[in-house]
């Protein structure tokens, strides 16, 4: 078996790289199967996979900012990668001068990717977001610059539903004032209005990751669990759908929310649906701050409407850790922290060794797979897109990789370029104005991939070319 290598070339490259050809060593990678070809998924799952790879892995280089999990850096590491690892964010000047000359750059939630720095990462075949959200990444430049951005949404719903077990039980024994109170030395041994959840009704608002996982601990907790989605899903366990936000307010002994932030979820819970909850009922935000009327919950606790509130998620909060910074942010912080039975947790839900984690597994697999097969499963900015393996029996294939305008006439092109050999299997999808395309061509000399190469990178909707061998 030959060595599988890449060519790469971008508008602003030349062809810098191109043809800079050196031996890689063996990954264990495999991409997933698909169902495209002329061979039969049962035949191809049979032979093993051609190992494709760009350059030689030690070529490609990775800047792994923020302190980002091992399990990341262990998985970028095996596959021989460049990765220079920092505890720390950078300064937008550092950050620019160490950008121009990576491949890869891997970030948490505080480093910015502006297209101020992004015009300058002429390199840059991806970016990792180890972290859940994307809004530090100009993602809209980067689709437009053919560089594909990925992040973790799910790792960590299960931290969110035990956080929720912990809230819900805690607030039903006034567990947050019991102990203020003993820290100040106040001795206060009360069962009025302190209860178990055994038998109570928990209604899940937003039956997704985080809503669904919450369900199976807490009929596991000897509750009854109803939920509201807006769209009809499959209840888990005994739990059951309803069919309005008001009949699901009005039956619930405590409300979670799991929502996602939209336009119709701002304020879902504000004075309205305060009436409509139980007299003693519970609410838990740890969905997104905009979800919740925070005044108008002040004003529900203060009247003894709702018996307790746990808040982990709020409408401003601060970029960074310290005292005070939680006030300076929101006018009515300081009537919140004087409520009972409240209690406030700053964003923590998802954050567990656990979640770091998973989100470090995943994130790096999902950017394994974009540079050593192509395959853009879990972007977010990118069409998703992936073709099963190459075999290695199919010594001379190799997959093409051409991002590229999304405009009529492409395809054609394309095809014209590639119709003089074998494409044995090929799949492209857009997104707005950008297209991404795979296409595994068979039999090809080493001297028809630089011809190949070198005719896509002519053609004037190409964004990147990448050949992979
Ligand atoms: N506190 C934290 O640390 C933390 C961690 C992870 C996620 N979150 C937040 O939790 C929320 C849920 O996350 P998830 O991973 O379960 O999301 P998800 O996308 O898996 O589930 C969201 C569910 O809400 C439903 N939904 C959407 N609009 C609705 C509406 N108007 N009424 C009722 N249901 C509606 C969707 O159909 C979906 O089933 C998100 O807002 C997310 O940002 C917070």
């Amino acid at each position: 078996m030959t060595e599988p290598r890449e060519i790469i070339g971008r508008h602003w490259q030349a062809s810098a790289n191109y043809l800079s050809i050196s031996t890689s060593p063996i990954s264990t990678f495999h991409s997933p199967v698909s169902s495209y070809g002329h061979r039969s998924r049962a035949d191809e799952s049979r032979l093993p996979s051609k190992q494709l790879k760009p350059f030689a892995t030690e070529d490609i280089k990775i800047l792994l900012l923020e302190n980002i999990n091992k399990t990341a850096r262990d998985i970028l590491d095996k596959q021989g990668y460049q990765v220079e690892f920092l505890k720390g964010s950078l300064s937008e000047d550092k950050l620019i001068e160490k950008i121009r000359d990576i491949h890869v750059i891997g970030i948490r939630s505080k480093t910015q990717l502006t297209e101020k720095v992004l015009r300058e990462a002429k390199n840059l075949l991806a970016i990792g977001c180890f972290c859940i959200g994307t809004n530090q990444v100009d993602l809209e430049y980067a689709r437009k610059h053919g560089i594909v951005v990925f992040n973790s949404p799910f790792s960590n719903s299960r931290s969110v539903a035990e956080l929720m077990i912990a809230e819900i039980i805690s607030l039903a024994r006034q567990l947050g004032d019991r102990n203020e109170e003993l820290h100040r030395g106040e001795w206060n041994k009360v069962s009025n209005k302190c209860w178990e959840i055994r038998g109570k009704t928990l209604g899940i608002v937003g039956y997704g990751h985080i809503g669904s996982q919450l369900s199976v601990l807490a009929e596991a907790m000897g509750m009854s669990v109803i939920f509201y989605d807006i769209i009809p899903l499959m209840a888990l366990g005994s739990a059951k759908q309803v069919s309005t936000l008001t009949e699901l307010l009005s039956m619930a002994d405590f409300v979670t929310l799991h929502v996602p932030e939209l336009p119709e979820t701002k304020n879902m819970i504000g004075k309205e649906q305060f009436l409509e909850m139980k007299h003693g009922s519970y609410l838990l935000n740890a969905s997104r701050g905009s979800v919740v009327d925070i005044p108008a919950l002040i004003e529900a606790m203060t009247a003894g409407k709702i018996a307790g509130a746990a808040l982990d998620v709020y409408p401003n909060e601060p970029a960074e850790n310290g005292p005070h910074n939680f006030d300076r942010v929101n006018t009515w912080a300081k009537d919140l922290r004087g409520l009972k039975n409240l209690i406030l947790t700053p964003h923590i839900g998802g954050s567990t060794e656990e979640a770091q984690s998973a989100i470090g597994i995943e994130v790096g697999e999902a950017l394994t797979r974009y540079i050593n097969e192509g395959s853009t499963i879990g972007s977010v900015n990118m069409p998703e897109v992936t073709l099963r393996s190459i075999s290695q029996s199919q010594e001379n294939n190799v997959r093409i990789i051409f991002i590229h305008q999304n405009r009529p006439g492409v395809l054609r092109q394309v095809n014209s370029i590639l119709g003089d050999h074998n494409v044995d299997k090929q799949t492209s999808d857009s997104r707005n104005d950008v297209a991404y395309l795979m296409a595994d061509v068979s039999d090809v000399s080493f001297n028809e991939i630089k011809s190949l190469y070198v005719s896509l990178e002519t053609l004037s909707s190409k964004i990147l070319t990448r050949v992979l061998y």
